[in-house]
């Protein structure tokens, strides 16, 4: 690719002119009607599990005679009245799609309408954490996950990535002891107001699949000037040493890609049902707890999510179509920093990993690296859940395609480009049609665009993908290798990425179940905390049918609700079948309740159930 810089400034600002494309996952026409801000006034009721008050949204009216429409899934709406005169408005619920929920369109009225509703207890986007499910086991705890389209499971409003609003919420606990406090995706506040209400504000503009609540027993430490930990009090110090280097991350990104725009940044650590590894929540990351391994040794999540205040929250993709723009390049910036941190033969170990992950993730597709869900640009409809469209592609192969940029234009080159992107989108949505016109004035000789083009629309990985090669991976695929002949390894020294690096290659070997025992009596894997390893063991271990190991993996399976950790052994045991597969179901019958809904989903899917 022969390619030139162009150091002019962009002409225009497109983006503010062009209308987004419709986005199939929302009833909403922002086009006609949006909302701009958002004044929540909510009581959290453990004893009913829900949430009841008032959502008050000022409009923006850009055709005055168009009714406003909302996404509602779940919420019972009571009344909707007009904010300034208390009116009621005429309103209607649509028929319930089974993806995108109802559509509420309220009729055209002042520029704020106000909304009473409450919540049922089977909300999506809640997690109601009965005390037994928490560190302290005394307090219940509730979180929310908003993202994909759950927000209107818990909020009437617009519901799409390419509407944003600023908000702020009051917020009342009932019926819960003292400690017991709410945190949002905002400004979070040290104590309760007077009168009993937290009090939340975002003053920044941010699309519906940020909002976030929490409410637990939660204190809280600093870690440096801008960032700091909540956790429950028995887990908090522990948290805090585990992320000290959040403050660096902070800078490095910032030396990177400009100012983090955010004011703080904080971690929430919640229980082991978190369904995510992170949730890039702004302000306040949610987090699972799998990530407190007493060695920082899996951090590079908290990269990714600190790398989520640039791309996604502050440029965002417009629909869950272009999912690659958040997570693409939230994983490329997520290496950098840690490259920044770690230094490059980490990274690269990194890069690896991602790389072997992707073929994985690839070879699992119906047609494979045909398929058309391993593409970047997607073109969802409404027939499909977001979060059950598989996503490898966007992390892997989107962040693949900025390193095949790097490389060809060179370091200085791209992360100038992707700066100015920052600056020049902040607090937009946007998509890949504008990405690729952008890039394109990076790339002016046709067939340099030919090949972005094949990058962003074809299925499977171009030709001409830098190799994501590590010299320590190499060592230790020698070594895997060598394990297949008399079952011995040395392993003193070893960090997490040389474990996973190893199991990796090692599930891939002829080795006798003999040769596994030697490895883990020597080494105790199947008794691993670490989550991360302990995944990659077990699925070797299920299908070596290492029967001794079954019940950590059915305590795994019990205790861990982050979706992409148990469905990876799930899959494991499905494939060995016999008393293995018995075990699947025993387990999902025991940890249905405990795992939050998109991980019920995913795993009922998977199970047949
Ligand atoms: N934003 C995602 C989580 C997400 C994606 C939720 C799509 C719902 C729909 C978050 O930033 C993420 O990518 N989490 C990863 C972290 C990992 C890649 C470091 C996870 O949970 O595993
Ligand atoms: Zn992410």
């Amino acid at each position: 690719m022969v390619v030139a810089l162009c150091g002019c400034p962009s002409p225009k600002k497109p983006e503010a002119r062009e209308p987004l494309r419709r986005d199939p996952h929302s009833h909403a026409q922002p086009e006609r009607v949006a909302m701009r801000h958002l004044t929540l006034d909510l009581v959290v009721d453990f004893t009913t599990r829900t949430v009841a008050g008032t959502a008050e949204l000022q409009l923006d009216r850009r055709d005055r005679t168009a009714d406003l429409v909302l996404d509602v899934d779940g919420p019972v709406v009571e009344r909707v009245v007009d904010c300034a005169t208390k009116q009621p408005l005429r309103h209607t619920l649509g028929p319930r799609d089974p993806i995108l929920g109802h559509a509420l369109a309220i009729a055209p009225a002042s520029d704020c309408v106000r909304i009473a509703y409450r919540t049922t207890p089977e909300a999506a986007a809640f997690l109601w954490v009965e005390p037994a499910g928490t560190a302290g086991k005394r307090q219940p705890m509730l979180f929310t996950q908003s993202q994909a389209i759950h927000a209107r499971t818990w909020i009437p409003l617009q519901d799409t990535p390419g509407v944003r609003f600023t908000y702020d919420a009051a917020i009342r606990v009932e019926k819960v002891e003292a400690g017991v406090r709410p945190l949002m995706s905002a400004t979070n506040p040290a104590a309760a107001s007077p009168d009993g209400a937290w009090r939340f504000r975002m003053e920044r503009a941010i699309p519906s699949y940020l909002m976030a609540l929490a409410v637990g027993d939660f204190a809280f430490r600093p870690i440096g000037e801008r960032t700091g930990v909540y956790a429950e009090p028995s887990l908090v110090d522990a948290a805090a040493a585990e992320l000290a280097e959040t403050e660096q991350m902070m800078a490095a990104a910032e030396a990177l890609y400009g100012p983090y725009r955010w004011g703080r940044y904080d971690l929430l650590v919640l229980p082991p049902s978190f369904p995510y590894g992170g949730m890039e929540n702004p302000r306040l990351t949610f987090l699972t707890p799998t990530v407190i391994t007493g060695d920082r040794s899996l951090v590079s999540l908290i990269a990714h999510e600190l790398a989520h205040s640039w791309s996604g929250n502050l440029v965002t993709n417009s629909t869950w179509s272009d999912l690659w723009l958040n997570e693409g390049t939230t994983t490329y910036v997520e290496r950098r920093i840690m490259e920044a941190l770690r230094g490059r033969a980490y990274a690269d170990t990194l890069w690896y990993l991602g790389r072997r992950e992707l073929e994985a993730e690839l070879g699992e597709l119906p047609q494979g690296a045909r398929d058309p869900d391993s593409r970047l640009a997607l073109d969802l409809d409404g027939t499909r859940d977001p979060d059950d469209v598989p996503a490898g592609a966007a992390y892997e192969k989107g962040s693949l395609f900025l390193r095949t940029l790097e490389h060809k234009l060179g370091r200085a080159r791209l992360d100038a480009f992707l700066r100015a992107r920052f600056d020049r989108l902040a607090f937009r949505s946007t998509d890949t049609r504008a990405f690729e016109r952008d890039v394109a004035a990076l790339a002016p000789a046709e067939a340099d665009r030919r090949e972005i083009a094949a990058w962003l629309h074809d299925p499977g990985v171009p030709a001409g993908a830098p190799p994501s090669t590590s010299a320590r991976a190499a060592e230790l695929e020698r070594i895997a290798q060598g394990v297949a002949r008399d079952g011995a390894v040395d392993a003193s020294g070893w960090n997490t990425l040389d474990w996973m690096v190893f199991l990796g290659v090692l599930a891939a070997q002829p080795v006798s179940a003999a040769q596994l025992r030697a490895l883990d009596a020597r080494w105790k894997l199947t008794a691993s905390p670490n989550a991360e390893i302990a995944r990659r063991w077990f699925g070797i271990a299920i299908k070596a049918d290492l029967t001794e190991a079954a019940p950590a993996v059915e305590q795994y399976l019990t205790t861990i609700g982050r979706r992409y950790l148990i469905k990876s052994v799930y899959d494991a045991l499905l494939a060995a079948g016999g008393s293995w597969r018995a075990l699947a179901d025993a387990a999902f019958d025991r940890a249905r309740l405990v795992y939050h809904p998109s991980t019920r989903d995913t795993i009922a899917k998977l199970l047949g159930k």
